[in-house]
Formats: structure tokens, C-alpha cells, sequence
């Protein structure tokens, strides 16, 4: 894996909209996987000042998104529908249809088998934006979660619900279960970059890079694939030891 540090969040996120444009740019029949969350909240908004500015063009564009959660509706505010149609779709010209997130209504057996033939029939994901949680999930395959599970329902852990509660009037409110892309549904994306910004992340950035291969950490599942680029601030990569010094690690001052 790549890995590239960087100042602070604005610097991760300008440099993952960067990417995220020279994707479209060179393909404007890109299929994106896109992650919700707090770290690729300015990634978004730079992607819709070039959109903007410099017209990428997203007609063409598919995308699918990670996870949504269970037990509210699609339209409920706090869905992971509404921040991605209002943080990113309602500003860029991309087709709705052509927009995915899974579906934490109905049969949600069915909604994930149906989520990854969707994703395969689309032509697989090219470039696949993930955060991290504090313990080290991807998506949301908490620790403890196969390298071979595909999209389907997911319990979520004490820390993760806490760390989500943030959005919450109360902690009580938190759904307790999502349905999420699997490892195995994210290890088939062509390309994948991981976002983290702040000291929280650092012990998940660590564990993902330099720990060993582990259900215990579901991120390092992603040192066995062949294109991953890790983008993090200085807070986050403070734990990198050993990395820091090999070529596959550029740090920018
Ligand atoms: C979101 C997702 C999660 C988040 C992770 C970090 O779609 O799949 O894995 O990326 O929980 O969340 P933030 O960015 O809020 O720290």
C-alpha cells in the first residue's frame, strides 16, 4: 500500500478530491464507491467547486456507497440517502439514477445480494473512497468480520454507535445495526484510497499498515490488495513507525 501524509484535513481532502476528479477526468464512466462520515465532508465540497469551475462532468458517473443504517427511513435526516444526495449529489450533475446507496428497508438479505450483483452488472468499482473507524473498521465491518463477507446486515459495536451518536440528539437514537458492503464486496474495487484525519485514527493507522493481517483489524485486510493509497494528515499517521522510511510513503511538509 501507498501511503501519503499530508498537513491537515484540508490537505487529505484536497488531495483526495484531486483524485476523485482526475478519476472522472480520465473516465467520465467511472464507477465511484463512496463512503459518509465526517472525514469526506470538504473532500466532497472541493469536488463540487471543480465541478463547478471546471465542468467535470459527472453524467456518466455511477456510484455506490458503503453502508446505510437500519431502522430509520431512507428520508430520515440523519440517513446516509439524505448526506450523500445533500453533502454531494444535489450539487454536481450526476444522474440520480445512476446514484446507489444499499438499502436498510425490506429484506435486507436480499437488498445486499442484489447490492453486490448491482455492483458487478455496473462493471465493478473503479476507484473506492474509504474513512476508518477508531477501531479500525471499513465500512461498517466491525472487528471480528470475515475477509470473505459480502454486503449484508452488520451488528454495530459500542464505540462505533458512540462515535456516531455525535450526530444524534441522544446516544438512544443511534441505529444499532447497518447494512454494509462486506470485505470481500470492497476488496473487489480496482482501485482504493482510505481517508484519515486526527490523533484519534492513529492507532487504527498504524494497525492498518504496518500490524499484522487480522479479523481483529478489518482495515488490514487491505494490505493484500494491489492498489491501495492511504491519505492522512500528520495526526493520524503520528504512530508510523517503520513505513515512514520506506519508498512507499511520501510525506508532504
Ligand atoms: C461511512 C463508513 C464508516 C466511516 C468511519 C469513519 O460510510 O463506512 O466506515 O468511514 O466510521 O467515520 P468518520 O469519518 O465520521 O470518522
Amino acid at each position: 500500500m501507498k501511503v501519503i501524509i499530508v498537513k491537515n484535513y484540508e490537505e487529505m481532502s484536497m488531495t483526495a478530491a484531486a483524485m476523485i476528479n482526475a478519476q472522472v477526468r480520465e473516465n467520465p464512466e467511472s464507477v465511484l464507491g463512496l463512503a459518509t462520515g465526517g472525514t469526506p465532508e470538504r473532500t466532497y465540497e472541493l469536488v463540487i467547486e471543480t465541478n463547478e469551475k471546471s465542468h467535470t462532468d459527472f453524467t456518466n458517473v455511477k456510484t455506490f456507497n458503503l453502508d446505510e443504517y437500519i431502522g430509520i427511513p431512507k428520508t430520515h435526516p440523519l440517513s446516509y440517502y439524505t448526506y450523500m444526495n445533500e453533502k454531494l449529489f444535489s450539487h454536481i450533475n450526476i444522474n440520480k439514477a445512476n446514484t446507489h446507496l444499499p438499502s436498510g428497508e425490506g429484506d435486507i438479505k436480499a437488498n445486499g445480494i442484489k447490492y453486490d450483483e448491482d455492483i458487478k452488472k455496473a462493471g465493478g468499482i473503479d476507484l473506492q473512497i474509504l474513512g476508518i473507524g477508531e477501531n479500525a473498521h471499513i465500512a461498517f465491518n466491525e472487528p471480528g468480520t470475515s475477509e470473505n463477507s459480502t454486503t449484508g446486515e452488520v451488528k454495530l459495536t459500542e464505540s462505533t454507535i458512540k462515535a456516531n451518536s455525535r450526530y444524534f440528539d441522544s446516544i438512544d437514537l443511534v441505529p444499532k445495526t447497518a447494512i454494509s458492503m462486506g470485505i470481500a464486496s470492497i476488496m473487489k474495487a480496482k482501485k482504493i484510497i482510505l481517508l484519515a484525519s486526527g490523533a484519534n485514527k492513529a492507532n487504527a493507522i498504524r494497525a492498518t499498515v504496518e500490524g499484522t493481517i487480522s479479523e481483529l483489524v478489518p482495515s488490514s485486510f487491505l494490505q493484500k490488495h494491489p492498489d491501495v493509497t492511504i491519505i492522512v494528515d500528520e495526526e493520524a499517521a503520528k504512530l508510523l513507525k517503520q513505513y515512514r522510511e520506506t519508498a512507499m510513503c511520501t510525506v508532504f511538509k
